[in-house]
């Protein structure tokens, strides 16, 4: 069974990580796999809504470490650049179902979707700077202004988890609800935005990122440059190379 499983019914794309024996993280393939999902979503007239999940118990663990240790993004068409760009020009409705851990990347793809529903059971993280890297998907932009300053240093210096109702409060996810209710409630929503008019939906999406979506592209280059030269520093080297000996990572020397 693949690592990302591709489902559409009545207008709807489900795009599922499918990956349980490592906490549904993401390989460069999955993200291949991700994007080109989404360029034929968009293209395609007949879909309307795209939805992302996980498990009841997981949305997503991150990107897969051991990719960023032996094969991390060389270019700008590496597949986690070409993930972030569809999603971030996304033009239809795009949702999420999260459940359980959501780190790094996880956390930082639903800042582009329209409606994030989460289980009451799940923890949202952006470690980045516990892997000695920086923010990515333009979070460094978009935490700060939709958390407030200080909060966002607390998501994104500390990089410690924050859990369901933190993230309802700060305005990330619109409803919690019981994991076991996530994923239909999320389908009952798509469902709705899928009877409606598509035109009407994309370009309310379009008018409402208008401006932004300028801020989003630019930051996500910077961000992207830093990233892909600190994941190759002895930092995140470091941090790396402790995950995969499940020891604690020693910043002492770098
Ligand atoms: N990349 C590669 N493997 C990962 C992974 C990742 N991002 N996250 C988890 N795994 C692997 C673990 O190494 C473990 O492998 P093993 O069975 O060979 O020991 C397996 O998945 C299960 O993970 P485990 O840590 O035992 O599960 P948990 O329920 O105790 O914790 C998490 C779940 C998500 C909190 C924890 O796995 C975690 O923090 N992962 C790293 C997240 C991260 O830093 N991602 C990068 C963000 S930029």
């Amino acid at each position: 069974m693949s690592d990302i499983l591709v489902h559409t019914e009545a207008g709807i794309t489900t795009l599922s990580f499918n990956r349980p024996e490592r906490k549904n993280s993401i390989t460069s393939a999955m993200y291949a796999q991700l994007a080109d999902a989404m360029e034929a979503a968009a293209a395609d007239a007949s879909v309307r809504v795209l939805v992302f999940q996980g498990s009841e118990t997981v949305f997503s663990a991150g990107n897969d470490i051991g990719d960023f240790l032996n094969a991390p993004p060389a270019d700008p068409n590496a597949p986690v650049w070409r993930f972030m760009r569809a999603l971030a020009g996304f033009p239809k409705p795009a949702l999420a179902a999260v459940n359980g851990p959501a780190v790094g990347i996880g956390t930082t793809l639903l800042f582009h979707c329209d409606l994030v529903f989460a289980g009451d059971n799940a923890a949202f993280s952006m470690p980045f700077v516990n892997l000695g890297l920086c923010p990515e998907f333009a979070s460094s932009l978009l935490v700060p202004r939709m958390f407030g300053y200080h909060r966002a240093a607390e998501a994104l210096l500390l990089g410690e988890p924050f859990m369901a109702e933190a993230a309802l409060e700060v305005g990330l996810v619109n409803r919690v609800l019981a994991p076991t209710e996530t994923h239909a409630y999320a389908q009952a929503q798509a469902r709705k935005l899928a009877a409606k008019p598509l035109s009407a939906l994309v370009e309310t999406k379009r008018l409402m990122k208008r401006g932004l979506d300028v801020e989003v592209n630019a930051r996500m280059n910077e961000e992207g440059a830093s990233f892909g030269r600190m994941l190759r520093e002895p930092a995140a080297q470091e941090a790396f190379g402790a995950f995969m000996a499940k020891r604690k990572p020693d910043f002492s020397k770098v």
